[in-house]
């Protein structure tokens, strides 16, 4: 460790609040990037599979993006959400270009959880019901409300603070809550939506929100037919779907712009974040006029950051390099080189128990037995610090803390893939030792 590292570490320990999650036994501090790559601050090269939580979405210092940002910053930098600005309306108009159906209205915000209590917010004005059902394992943010709508104990610091929150089973076929198989299960674990509403709600809700692929749980991805399910079911008791594309969007998973659009529906609410600015702080609420609407009336609302000229600077010139350099169509094809070759790993490592995901967001589930699937934390642990070694940086979740998440910028390469892959056969090994 360099006199640098080390004065960084402390100062984060005397000076940054104890409760900072931060990766590997010696924290990492990094400095700066290019492309796939970052270094930090002694000068080691990393391979960035994880863009930082899926965010970097047009790689590290990506020319498109940072031409806008610099052309913005000499020129304005802030207005408020009090003032029309070029920017923030040539946002909307392009991201209604992508968006499904006629989500073609937006509210701009600063991050994944101001975008979803922004989403709810919107619900239950629009329904004028209350309550809301999300699903068990789901990660909605930080805040009161977005710790409460997360289905993982870990992440609700603090205790429940917002009632009238309800969670239903997950549709995580690996660890099949109704210990079903999937597909003669018929999609089972999707009606215990209804369920929930008839038994623990008052019968009409705001809402129903869920991610496409469960990203903080540890990429777990529903079956295709499961959101058209419950999307009737909520429509039924009067509420509005709200998905949360803040991981899956921007052609994270390949095909298509948006996650949900693989399942054939357009949701009444979708939201937005992560990817959208390459790393700037921004998210989005799209909704139809007709939702937006209602909010005529409704009461103020300001966001002093919302829209930031920067940060919408950034998210222009993200799309155009998401259409030039990364479109859905190219993710999907890089998408499918890492899956397969995480499959080849999966043959040869027993302690892959699942590989799951779309397109460049990949989950590996770690196992000790592949026929109790006990989880395997403690091998995440040295994969993560074998993995830090050979110079690679990727994720992990879950709530048994045993999911690798793997998910490049969309920029990368077959070849960076490979350079990835090469890397985690070696890590595996090492990880495979230690069962
Ligand atoms: C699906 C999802 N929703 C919401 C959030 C909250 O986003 P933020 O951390 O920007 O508040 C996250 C963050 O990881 C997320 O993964």
């Amino acid at each position: 460790m360099t006199t640098k590292t080390a004065e960084i570490l402390e100062k984060q320990r005397d000076h940054l609040w104890p409760n900072h999650l931060l990766y590997y036994t010696e924290p990492l501090p990094l400095d700066r990037g290019d492309g796939l790559y970052v270094w930090d601050v002694e000068g080691k090269q990393y391979l960035d599979f994880f863009a930082g939580i899926l965010t970097t979405s047009v790689g590290h210092n990506n020319p498109r993006v940072n031409k806008r940002i610099h052309e913005q910053v000499d020129k304005l930098l802030h207005t408020s959400t009090l003032y029309p600005s070029e920017n923030h309306v040539e946002l909307g108009e392009k991201l209604a270009e992508i968006t499904p159906g006629d989500l073609d209205t937006f509210y701009f915000g600063t991050s994944g959880t101001d975008a979803d209590e922004t989403a709810v917010i919107i619900a239950k004005v629009h329904t004028g019901y209350q309550e809301v059902v999300a699903l068990r394992h789901g990660y909605s943010g930080k805040s009161p409300m977005g710790m409460a709508l997360t289905g993982q104990a870990s992440w609700r610091v603090g205790g429940p603070q917002v009632i009238g929150i309800h969670h239903a089973l997950t549709p995580y076929c690996y660890r099949c809550p109704l210990k079903m198989t999937y597909p003669e299960c018929g999609v089972a674990c999707a009606a215990d939506v209804e369920d929930v509403i008839r038994t623990s709600t008052s019968g009409r809700i705001a809402a129903f929100l869920a991610e496409p692929i469960q990203g903080v749980g540890g990429f777990i991805t529903p079956p295709a037919e499961y959101f058209a399910i419950v999307a009737e079911i909520v429509h039924r008791y009067g509420g509005l779907l709200i998905i949360d594309e803040v991981q899956t969007g921007f052609g994270r998973t390949g095909d298509y712009w948006f996650a949900i659009e693989r399942s054939g529906i357009v949701p009444d609410v979708m939201t937005m974040a992560k990817g959208i600015a390459n790393g700037l702080p921004l998210s989005a609420t799209a909704t139809t006029p007709e939702i937006a609407g209602s909010m005529i009336g409704a009461g103020l609302t300001i966001s002093t950051f919302g829209g930031n000229p920067v940060s919408t600077a950034a998210a222009l010139g993200t799309l155009e390099a998401l259409h030039e350099e990364a479109p859905p169509a190219r993710t999907a094809a890089v998408g499918a080189h890492l899956r397969a070759g995480l499959e080849r790993l999966a043959e040869k490592y027993p302690l892959i128990g699942d590989v799951r995901g779309r397109g460049l967001m990949q989950g590996v589930e770690l196992v000790l037995d592949r026929e109790t699937k006990e989880p395997a934390p403690k091998q995440v642990a040295v994969l993560f610090e074998a993995t830090r070694a050979l110079g690679l940086l990727i994720g992990k979740g879950g709530l048994y803390g045993n999911c690798l998440r793997i998910a490049p910028p969309l920029t990368a390469t077959k070849d960076h893939v490979d350079e990835a892959l090469e890397k985690l056969d070696v890590a595996f090994a090492q990880a495979q030792e230690t069962v």
